[in-house]
């Protein structure tokens, strides 16, 4: 059954290539999933050697256990490891139909990088965003081709966490959108047509209640109450080890962007602020018996 909204499949093109700009946390996961499902070339490239060299390992890393837990072959262990490729150079996205991008989450950032990758593909590659939360529609207005551009929105951990958001920006052609489609049929994910407006759905709802329990602490609540309170509704990790686990700056940039949307519904916590300024990532830390401990330094930092 056509997902709601989704156009006509006959219209989405075959991807033989797929390029990923960036070869972080989010952008390696992409890469193992596409690698794995659609068995197609891969490149990653990103600003220098050193981050090409650690994505393409950790999605080597990823294929070596997948063959540990016998859910892939040697062979196919083998020709997997072979399809994935780092490059400096996005002239190495030439012959690429599908290339997502998951960089640092800043538009003018991400505009850059679709002008650079649009000198080298051809008019009809598509290019996707993994944004969180910015404007698919702005990101593809300098663009020569914005009706190529759609939002590919995954959830941490991309492997196991079956949503794709897809958005359509208001020049979004119906062959991307078609494209978009069946790629994320491909991935197995399970694609839902949203709006191009800030932090798109789930990314909303999660800066709410993710907010409401930063904002407890700022009043006084201790962590280990506010984080804990959802406990009874069965949640897989609490708001801040889930913060963690998506990354406390990426989570700030959500909640910028969604108070200057929408200044009277959203904040932005001052003591998150400095908690992300002071290049910090860990709420709580768990020892080697898995206990699980508030960080000494966030106490502080609270204050
Ligand atoms: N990377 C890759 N795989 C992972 C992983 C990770 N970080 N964490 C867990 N997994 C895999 C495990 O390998 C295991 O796979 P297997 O079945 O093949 O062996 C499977 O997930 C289950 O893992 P566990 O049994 O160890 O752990 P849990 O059952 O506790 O599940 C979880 C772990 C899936 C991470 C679960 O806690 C969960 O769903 N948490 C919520 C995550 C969430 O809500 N993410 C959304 C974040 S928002 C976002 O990303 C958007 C962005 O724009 C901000």
């Amino acid at each position: 059954k056509r997902p709601a909204g989704a156009p006509d499949r006959s219209l989405a093109r075959p991807v033989g290539k797929v390029g990923v700009v960036g070869a972080g946390l989010m952008a390696s996961q992409l890469a193992l999933l596409f690698v794995r499902r659609l068995k197609v070339p891969v490149v990653l490239t990103d600003i220098d050697q050193q981050r090409v060299d650690k994505g393409v390992g950790y999605v080597h890393a990823e294929i070596d256990k997948l063959l540990g837990k016998k859910r892939i072959s040697p062979d196919e262990a083998n020709r997997l490891k072979a399809l994935v490729s780092g490059s400096l150079d996005k002239a190495a996205f030439a012959d690429a139909d599908f290339v997502i991008e998951a960089v640092f989450e800043e538009l003018s950032v991400k505009q850059q990088v679709f002008a650079e990758v649009e000198e080298h593909v051809s008019a009809d590659c598509v290019l996707a965003t993994n944004t969180s939360s910015l404007s698919v529609t702005e990101m593809a207005a300098k663009l020569a081709h914005p009706e190529r551009v759609v939002g590919f929105h995954f959830f941490n951990p991309v492997a196991v966490l079956p949503l794709l958001e897809i958005v359509r920006g208001e020049r979004t052609g119906d062959a991307a959108l078609a494209t978009a489609f069946a790629v994320g049929k491909q991935l197995k994910k399970s694609c839902v047509l949203v709006k191009d407006a800030p932090a798109f759905v789930v990314n909303r709802l999660l800066t709410r209640f993710l907010g409401e329990v930063i904002r407890a602490v700022d009043e006084g609540t201790p962590f280990e109450v506010a984080d804990r309170a959802l406990n009874p509704l069965g949640l897989p990790m609490t708001p801040m080890v889930l913060l963690q686990l998506v990354g406390p700056a990426v989570a700030l940039h959500v909640a910028e962007t969604m108070h200057s949307a929408f200044p009277d519904r959203f904040g932005v916590s001052e003591n998150m602020r400095r908690f992300v300024e002071a290049g910090k990532t860990a709420v709580w830390t768990w020892d080697a018996e898995g206990n699980q401990k508030l960080d000494p330094e966030v106490a502080e930092l609270w204050q």
